[in-house]
């Protein structure tokens, strides 16, 4: 037993606006049959308005866990935040949350791995947690690609929704709780098959080699499925690997909400029973970073997520980037 980072609260942060399957087949050529079988989803949950955006969201979700966790703002080190679609291109949404909160003392910047966002930000801030650097840390997982998605582009609007979870992480000395391991992955070559391509440097908005490029996200979704399957699948028997573990040591899965069929295959591959699956993918779609978070959360308040257990999470995305934690709660 060793200093470990532990998990001391956590928050969440929803719209309030439903989009159903239904609302779907009056925007583009769907039908609810299809999003359900091909995807599980049944509705998920878009930022509406002018004030509700990936750093409103950010804000709530951390100040719910920061409330929790009855730990002072002046006391957090570090405020990390897994994000792509922050509300500017900088400043990072980490530090307008640190503003916001009254962090006075920590420093703050996004982790950009896409859905994969909240693994590497957890991965990260523990890891400072253990070096010693830092005794308390603001962690959270967002996106409102619902602002990044081409609403008449059926094979990708139907999958994506905004939301974000966040935590309070802080250093505990001689315990046998905390982030226990880790496992961070990417492949560059991959980049092409789920992206935006203009708003950055290369192709900048209104400039002329940004003609005939999209503004909004790209898919190339068979490939991302092939890739997904295998990816979650091999992130979890590696870190279990590495802490010399076994899938019947996980008392809970929380993977990362993109896809039932895919969720359900790496389940299968780690011979995890449903019982020990989290899902919540039919109500909130893919929320990116946000989604294992927002799955920890409604984990926890639905008595299925208890201190001393431990959590499986992995996640996958835009990089490509993969990669699994073990929590134990
Ligand atoms: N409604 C009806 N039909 C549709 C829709 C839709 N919304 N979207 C596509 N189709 C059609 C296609 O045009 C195609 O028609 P065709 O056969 O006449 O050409 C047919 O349905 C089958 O399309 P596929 O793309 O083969 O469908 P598939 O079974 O692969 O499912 C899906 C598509 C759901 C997108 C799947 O590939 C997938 O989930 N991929 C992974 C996507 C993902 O998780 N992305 C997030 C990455 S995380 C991140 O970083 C943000």
């Amino acid at each position: 037993m060793s200093r470990n980072a532990v998990v001391q609260a956590i928050g969440h942060a929803v719209p309030s606006k439903v989009l159903t399957n239904a609302d779907l087949e009056k925007i583009v050529d769907t039908s609810d049959e299809w999003i359900v079988q091909r995807t599980g989803i049944k509705e998920r949950r878009v930022c509406d308005g002018p004030i509700e955006s990936t750093g409103w969201l950010a804000l709530k979700a951390s100040q719910e866990a920061i409330e929790r966790s009855g730990i002072d703002p002046l006391k957090i080190g570090l405020v990390l935040c897994g994000t792509v679609s922050g509300d500017y291109i900088w400043p990072s949404t980490a530090c307008t949350v640190q503003d916001q909160i009254g962090a006075k003392h920590a420093g703050a910047f996004d982790v950009s791995a896409a859905c994969a966002g909240f693994i590497y930000a957890m991965s990260n801030a523990a890891a400072m947690i253990k070096a010693g650097e830092v005794d308390h840390a603001l962690v959270i997982g967002v996106d409102s690609l619902s602002k990044q998605v081409d609403w008449t582009d059926r094979s990708t609007c139907i999958l994506f929704g905004d939301g974000a979870g966040a935590v309070v992480l802080s250093a505990e000395e001689d315990t046998d709780r905390g982030l226990l391991g880790t496992v961070l992955m990417s492949d560059g070559s991959g980049g092409k098959f789920i992206c935006i391509d203009v708003g950055g440097s290369r192709y900048p908005y209104g400039s002329p080699q940004s003609v005939g490029k999209k503004e909004t996200i790209t898919m190339q979704g068979a490939e991302v499925y092939r890739f997904a399957v295998q990816a979650m699948g091999d992130a979890c028997c590696k870190v279990l690997d590495k802490l010399h573990m076994t899938p019947e040591d996980i008392d809970l899965f929380v993977p990362h909400q993109a896809n039932l069929r895919i969720i359900d295959s790496a389940a299968k591959r780690l011979g995890l029973p449903s019982e020990k699956v989290f899902l919540n993918v039919h109500k909130y779609g893919n929320t990116s970073a946000g989604s294992i978070p927002l799955g920890l959360y409604e984990a926890e308040q639905e008595g299925r997520l208890k201190r001393g257990m431990n959590v499986l999470t992995v996640g996958f995305g835009a990089g490509l980037v993969w990669g699994a934690n073990v929590i134990k709660w």
